[in-house]
Protein backbone atom coordinates (compact mmCIF):
# COMPACT_ATOMS: atom_id res chain seq x y z
CA UNK A 1 0.00 0.00 0.00
CA UNK A 2 1.55 3.46 -0.66
CA UNK A 3 1.88 5.78 1.97
CA UNK A 4 -1.28 8.04 1.28
CA UNK A 5 -3.27 5.07 0.72
CA UNK A 6 -2.53 4.40 4.57
CA UNK A 7 -3.36 7.36 5.31
CA UNK A 8 -6.81 7.52 3.68
CA UNK A 9 -7.53 4.26 4.98
CA UNK A 10 -6.91 5.39 8.33
CA UNK A 11 -9.03 8.46 8.43
CA UNK A 12 -11.77 6.57 7.21
CA UNK A 13 -11.76 4.06 10.02
CA UNK A 14 -11.17 6.87 12.80
CA UNK A 15 -14.24 8.69 10.95
CA UNK A 16 -16.32 5.56 10.92
CA UNK A 17 -15.58 5.42 14.27
CA UNK A 18 -16.74 8.55 14.85
CA UNK A 19 -19.88 8.61 13.05
CA UNK A 20 -20.93 5.40 15.09
CA UNK A 21 -20.41 6.73 18.56
CA UNK A 22 -22.05 9.91 17.43
CA UNK A 23 -24.77 8.13 16.56
CA UNK A 24 -24.90 6.27 20.09
CA UNK A 25 -25.22 9.80 21.35
CA UNK A 26 -28.19 10.46 19.48
CA UNK A 27 -30.08 7.16 20.00
CA UNK A 28 -29.72 7.90 23.87
CA UNK A 29 -30.41 11.47 23.70
CA UNK A 30 -33.85 10.44 21.41
CA UNK A 31 -34.64 7.88 24.20
CA UNK A 32 -34.40 10.19 26.71
CA UNK A 33 -36.68 13.07 24.72
CA UNK A 34 -39.14 10.28 24.24
CA UNK A 35 -39.66 9.12 27.61
CA UNK A 36 -42.91 9.97 29.01
CA UNK A 37 -43.40 13.07 31.03
CA UNK A 38 -43.87 11.74 34.92
CA UNK A 39 -43.01 8.24 34.55
CA UNK A 40 -42.22 6.54 37.80
CA UNK A 41 -38.88 5.76 38.31
CA UNK A 42 -38.79 2.44 41.42
CA UNK A 43 -35.62 1.54 43.15
CA UNK A 44 -34.55 -1.30 41.35
CA UNK A 45 -35.35 -0.91 38.22
CA UNK A 46 -34.07 0.23 34.82
CA UNK A 47 -34.74 3.81 34.34
CA UNK A 48 -32.24 5.40 31.98
CA UNK A 49 -33.49 9.23 31.57
CA UNK A 50 -32.94 9.85 35.05
CA UNK A 51 -30.36 8.03 36.09
CA UNK A 52 -27.96 9.48 33.52
CA UNK A 53 -29.64 13.08 34.54
CA UNK A 54 -28.69 11.96 37.94
CA UNK A 55 -24.99 11.10 37.38
CA UNK A 56 -24.89 14.45 34.94
CA UNK A 57 -25.85 16.16 38.59
CA UNK A 58 -23.16 14.52 40.73
CA UNK A 59 -24.89 11.43 41.47
CA UNK A 60 -23.93 7.66 42.06
CA UNK A 61 -22.30 5.52 44.90
CA UNK A 62 -22.78 8.11 47.51
CA UNK A 63 -25.46 9.47 47.99
CA UNK A 64 -26.55 13.30 48.78
CA UNK A 65 -29.72 15.53 49.29
CA UNK A 66 -29.22 16.37 45.45
CA UNK A 67 -28.88 13.49 43.93
CA UNK A 68 -31.85 11.53 45.72
CA UNK A 69 -33.79 14.38 44.98
CA UNK A 70 -32.45 14.05 40.95
CA UNK A 71 -33.18 10.72 40.69
CA UNK A 72 -36.59 9.90 42.76
CA UNK A 73 -37.75 12.83 44.44
CA UNK A 74 -37.48 15.33 41.49
CA UNK A 75 -39.50 13.36 38.95
CA UNK A 76 -42.84 14.56 41.05
CA UNK A 77 -41.35 17.71 42.66
CA UNK A 78 -39.83 19.59 40.38
CA UNK A 79 -43.13 20.19 38.11
CA UNK A 80 -45.71 19.43 41.10
CA UNK A 81 -46.76 16.39 39.34
CA UNK A 82 -50.19 15.16 40.96
CA UNK A 83 -50.02 18.54 43.60
CA UNK A 84 -46.81 17.34 44.81
CA UNK A 85 -45.28 20.74 46.64
CA UNK A 86 -42.44 22.22 44.05
CA UNK A 87 -38.51 22.53 44.76
CA UNK A 88 -38.14 25.45 46.46
CA UNK A 89 -41.55 26.53 46.41
CA UNK A 90 -40.51 26.70 50.45
CA UNK A 91 -44.25 28.68 51.34
CA UNK A 92 -46.06 25.44 50.45
CA UNK A 93 -43.66 23.41 52.36
CA UNK A 94 -43.73 25.33 55.33
CA UNK A 95 -47.62 25.02 55.39
CA UNK A 96 -47.55 21.32 55.26
CA UNK A 97 -44.59 21.74 57.69
CA UNK A 98 -47.05 23.36 59.95
CA UNK A 99 -50.01 21.06 59.46
CA UNK A 100 -47.47 17.57 59.84
CA UNK A 101 -45.66 19.44 63.12
CA UNK A 102 -42.55 20.05 61.84
CA UNK A 103 -39.87 18.50 59.83
CA UNK A 104 -39.90 15.39 61.78
CA UNK A 105 -43.93 15.29 60.68
CA UNK A 106 -43.21 15.57 56.85
CA UNK A 107 -40.51 12.99 57.31
CA UNK A 108 -42.97 10.75 58.57
CA UNK A 109 -45.22 11.06 56.10
CA UNK A 110 -42.73 11.32 53.22
CA UNK A 111 -42.10 7.53 54.54
CA UNK A 112 -45.71 6.03 55.01
CA UNK A 113 -46.31 7.90 52.07
CA UNK A 114 -49.89 9.69 51.23
CA UNK A 115 -52.11 10.93 48.63
CA UNK A 116 -50.06 10.24 45.24
CA UNK A 117 -46.99 10.63 47.25
CA UNK A 118 -45.56 6.73 47.22
CA UNK A 119 -44.13 5.13 50.33
CA UNK A 120 -40.40 7.29 50.75
CA UNK A 121 -40.81 8.68 47.39
CA UNK A 122 -39.72 5.48 45.29
CA UNK A 123 -36.23 5.52 46.89
CA UNK A 124 -37.03 2.18 48.64
CA UNK A 125 -33.01 2.11 49.63
CA UNK A 126 -33.10 5.67 51.61
CA UNK A 127 -32.74 5.59 54.96
CA UNK A 128 -34.80 7.90 57.19
CA UNK A 129 -31.90 10.62 57.34
CA UNK A 130 -31.56 10.27 53.74
CA UNK A 131 -35.17 11.38 53.07
CA UNK A 132 -35.10 14.40 55.58
CA UNK A 133 -32.27 15.76 53.24
CA UNK A 134 -34.25 15.69 50.94
CA UNK A 135 -37.20 17.23 52.06
CA UNK A 136 -34.72 20.32 53.58
CA UNK A 137 -32.99 20.32 49.86
CA UNK A 138 -36.52 21.04 48.18
CA UNK A 139 -38.44 22.86 50.64
CA UNK A 140 -35.35 24.75 51.92
CA UNK A 141 -36.84 24.45 55.52
C1 LIG B 1 -44.74 9.84 42.17
C2 LIG B 1 -44.59 11.22 42.52
C3 LIG B 1 -43.76 11.57 43.75
C4 LIG B 1 -42.47 11.23 44.05
C5 LIG B 1 -41.52 10.38 43.21
C6 LIG B 1 -42.16 11.86 45.30
N1 LIG B 1 -43.24 12.55 45.77
FE1 LIG B 1 -43.37 13.54 47.54
N2 LIG B 1 -45.29 14.06 47.11
C7 LIG B 1 -45.97 13.71 45.97
C8 LIG B 1 -47.33 14.24 46.04
C9 LIG B 1 -48.39 14.08 44.98
C10 LIG B 1 -47.44 14.89 47.27
C11 LIG B 1 -48.68 15.57 47.85
C12 LIG B 1 -49.46 14.49 48.59
C13 LIG B 1 -50.76 14.98 49.19
O1 LIG B 1 -50.72 15.94 49.97
O2 LIG B 1 -51.81 14.40 48.88
C14 LIG B 1 -46.13 14.76 47.92
C15 LIG B 1 -45.85 15.26 49.18
C16 LIG B 1 -44.64 15.11 49.82
C17 LIG B 1 -44.36 15.58 51.15
C18 LIG B 1 -45.33 16.33 52.06
C19 LIG B 1 -46.20 15.34 52.81
C20 LIG B 1 -47.24 16.03 53.63
O3 LIG B 1 -47.67 15.42 54.63
O4 LIG B 1 -47.65 17.15 53.32
C21 LIG B 1 -43.07 15.24 51.43
C22 LIG B 1 -42.33 15.51 52.73
C23 LIG B 1 -42.55 14.57 50.29
N3 LIG B 1 -43.52 14.49 49.32
C24 LIG B 1 -41.26 14.09 50.19
C25 LIG B 1 -40.77 13.39 49.09
C26 LIG B 1 -39.42 12.91 48.99
C27 LIG B 1 -38.35 13.09 50.05
C28 LIG B 1 -39.31 12.26 47.80
C29 LIG B 1 -38.10 11.57 47.20
C30 LIG B 1 -37.36 10.65 48.03
C31 LIG B 1 -40.61 12.34 47.15
N4 LIG B 1 -41.46 13.05 47.96
C32 LIG B 1 -40.93 11.77 45.93
C33 LIG B 1 -45.49 12.98 44.90
C34 LIG B 1 -44.23 12.41 44.84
Amino acid sequence: MKPTHKLLSALLAASALYIASAQAVTNDDIAARIKPVGEVCIAGQECKGIEVAAAAAGGGAAKTPESIVGTYCGTCHNIGLLDAPKVGDTAAWQKRADEQGGLDGLLAKAISGVGGMPPKGTCMDCSDDDLKGAIQHMSGL
